[in-house]
């Protein structure tokens, strides 16, 4: 299996463009089920998730083309069919739970396997089966699997229990084709979220309000197949901006939508660190003190639980404590372990953790847990003293396009290895 060899230590310098959304495109591969004809869909990441989600609809019968020098996806639908989604897929992917939003509203069926706990938690969807339900249809497990069926989707008024991306973005597929109007309520406002609804909307269906609480949706018969771009990947950005931040560089992510990364800017600008932006690019260079900082993990628009593990790396460099009170998943801390191997002084209470700040990291062999985990390792090795060696990275080959690749343009001096056995 391949890892990471990487020699900490070099300030990082200079521009990284940022790729398409993993977390936009995902859905967006899976609404196109919604529509006959050719769905052309450009910056699209070439990344392991990606390709999961792609044989996904393929189950369907969707054929695909991927372009990944180009980053064009083709999806062409003739007739999708009745198929169930096998716990193989699910359980690599919990997106995978997608298409059962577009598979009710166009075939009035699903089939697809329950995704049990994951690395981050529990993780469950019950909020996307109540929207089903609210819906019209019928729920049921068997074998492991989510049966739903409806014979014909009505609009409906579904308030969320808990702001959810995934259920948010699962209801508003299936209704798009309900009969009537559907009010959802306590939505999530992820720019993911809103990509989707653009894309949907383009495709001829009737949505407002994305981006806000509160979002409406008026039935219609049919879609149309369209061609979209897929938004920047706000995490990716922050990834990078936190990599130039950890080393004391400046870098510059470019390609970005930099209203994205506020919250990640705030905490930045709160701890002394310089931001600069236009209007698809911010800069983040190191001020001249730094000081702990406060970061709790909330819906967009508050600081996101994706980037809250790599920006624990940057925290154990600064001096003083800082806090971290994680309140999306309620096993985030995966990283924690694999940090103090690094020299890293942080206690963890239930959600909480406290990093005492300011102890040089010192380089280590150490392992991905989670994507974001493994992010935060990666930067901690930048910083590190010696050479630190990462096992696991096909968890960063799930959301990280390049991601060798562009470090090393910005002066990282970082080695994906062959071998190693774990
Ligand atoms: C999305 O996951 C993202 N995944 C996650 O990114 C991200 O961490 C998360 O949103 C929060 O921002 C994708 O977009 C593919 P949720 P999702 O439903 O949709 C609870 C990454 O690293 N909940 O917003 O699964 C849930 O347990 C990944 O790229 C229920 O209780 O997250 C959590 O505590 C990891 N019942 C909270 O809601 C449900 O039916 C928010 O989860 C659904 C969710």
């Amino acid at each position: 299996m391949d890892y990471y060899k990487i020699i900490g230590g070099k300030k990082l310098k200079g521009e990284v463009e940022i790729s398409g959304a993993k977390n936009a495109a995902l859905p967006i591969i899976v609404a196109s089920l919604l529509a006959d004809g050719e769905t052309e869909l450009h910056n699209v990441p070439n990344l392991k998730d990606i390709l999961t989600i792609i044989k996904v609809i393929e189950c369907l019968g969707a054929e695909t083309e991927f372009n990944t020098e180009k980053n064009i996806l083709k999806i062409k639908i003739n007739k999708i069919k009745k198929a169930e989604i096998p716990y193989d897929l699910v359980k690599t992917m919990r997106a995978s739970v997608y298409v059962m939003g577009p598979m009710l509203a166009r075939l009035g069926f699903a089939d697809v396997s329950l995704p049990g706990g994951c690395a981050i938690g529990e993780r469950p969807i019950d909020i996307h089966l109540s929207g089903f339900e609210s819906l019209g249809a019928e729920i049921g497990v068997e074998r492991g699997y989510v049966i739903a069926k409806a014979k014909k989707l009505k609009g409906t008024r579904f308030i969320m229990r808990k702001v959810s991306v995934g259920a948010t973005i699962n209801i508003m597929m299936a209704a798009v084709m309900a009969e009537g109007e559907t009010i959802l309520e306590n939505c999530a406002m992820e720019p993911d979220v809103v990509d989707l609804a653009n894309f949907l909307i383009k495709m001829g269906a009737q949505i407002e309000g994305a981006g806000s609480e509160r979002i409406v949706i008026h039935g219609v018969k049919k879609l149309k197949p369209v061609t979209h771009t897929i938004m920047p990947d706000r995490i990716e950005a922050g990834t990078y901006l936190l990599a130039g931040a950890i080393t004391r560089g400046e870098v510059t992510i470019t390609h970005a939508v930099p209203e994205h990364v506020s919250a990640l800017c705030n905490a930045l600008s709160e701890i002394g660190f310089i931001i600069k932006q236009g209007n698809d690019w911010v800069r983040v260079s190191a001020g001249k003190k730094l000081r702990g900082v406060y970061v709790k993990t909330l819906p967009y628009p508050g600081f996101p639980t994706d980037l809250q593990a790599p920006m624990m790396a940057l925290m154990t460099t600064l001096p003083g404590i800082s806090v971290v009170n994680e309140t999306i998943f309620e096993n985030r801390f995966t990283h924690v372990g694999e940090l103090r191997r690094m020299g890293a002084h942080i206690e963890t209470e239930g959600n909480m953790a406290i990093v005492h700040g300011g102890k040089k990291l010192s380089a280590a062999p150490v392992m991905m847990s989670d994507l974001r985990a493994g992010a935060s390792l990666v930067l901690a090795a930048l910083a590190a003293k010696g050479i630190s060696e990462i096992r696991r990275i096909y968890h960063s080959d799930r959301g990280y396009e390049k991601l060798s690749e562009k470090l090393s343009m910005l002066g990282a001096d970082i080695k994906r290895e062959k071998g190693g056995g774990y």
